[in-house]
């Protein structure tokens, strides 16, 4: 598939996503390229529709995206609870486990998932896998770097420090620690490998989110339009 094509599939999901907010909720926002499409027709029915919602952001990029798209946005410690959350994967499974953290974000989109009472995952087609095989990124205390390494090592995996881009030196999370890309080739039991990365001092987050799988939908775009997947049958009446 062309980037172009890539794009126009992210953008069906995204869109599509977007038309489940309904006025007066509190909605997640994710962070990447398919949740931007997302934000994007959100901020359009805010002022189209003059729905009443607000924006939870995944982080700076989302939040600067919403507020250019005139979402009102406000933080977790505001609205720990949340009735809707929309966010990409880097991959996601046949039991909708996900791995995350391509955009670094990782930590505040799994606290916002906790949050969230439905999460709609917005990806393209690549993303779907029958198993977890990308790199898990880590997000880690700089302190605490080498003794990571040598852990993940320990487990199994090969981490590599991710470097910015147009910015000399490692990639500075919005939380201000490093990203670990730790490849284990394909994860055999991901609920497991999740626990013990989450485990290892000096990691703030592991990348894998096993937990949400219940209240996943997945929407996937599609040239002819957009393919929804679901664990647990049709979403509940709104
Ligand atoms: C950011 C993420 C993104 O959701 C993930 O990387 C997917 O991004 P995109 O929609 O651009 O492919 O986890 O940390």
């Amino acid at each position: 598939m062309s980037k172009q094509d890539n794009l126009e599939v992210k953008r069906v999901a995204g869109l599509a996503a977007a038309e489940e907010v309904r006025d007066g909720m509190v909605v997640g926002l994710g962070t990447g390229s398919t949740a931007h499409y997302a934000i994007l027709r959100i901020g359009e029915r805010v002022r189209e529709e003059r729905l009443s919602i607000v924006g939870i952001p995944t982080s700076y990029q989302s939040a600067m995206r919403a507020r250019a798209a005139g979402i009102r946005v406000a933080d977790l410690v505001d609205y720990p609870e949340i009735d809707l959350t929309i966010d990409g994967a880097d991959q996601v499974d046949a039991d909708f486990r996900l791995i995350k953290g391509g955009g670094a974000a990782h930590t505040r989109e799994k606290c916002v998932a906790a949050a969230s009472k439905r999460i709609i995952t917005v990806v393209d087609p690549s993303k779907l896998s029958e198993h977890l095989n990308v790199p898990v990124p880590l997000e880690v205390v700089p302190y605490a770097l080498a003794l990571v390494e040598k852990q993940v090592a320990a487990l199994g995996g090969t981490p590599a420090l991710r470097e910015g881009v147009k910015k000399d030196g490692p990639v500075i999370t919005d939380n201000g620690n490093f990203v670990l890309d730790c490849d284990f080739g394909t994860i055999a039991d991901p609920e497991g490998l999740e626990t013990k990365l989450n485990a290892l001092p000096g990691v703030l987050t592991c990348g894998i989110f096993t937990e949400f799988a219940e209240k996943i939908w997945v929407l996937v775009g599609e040239s002819g339009g957009c393919k929804t997947l679901t664990r647990s049958g049709p979403w509940p009446s709104q």
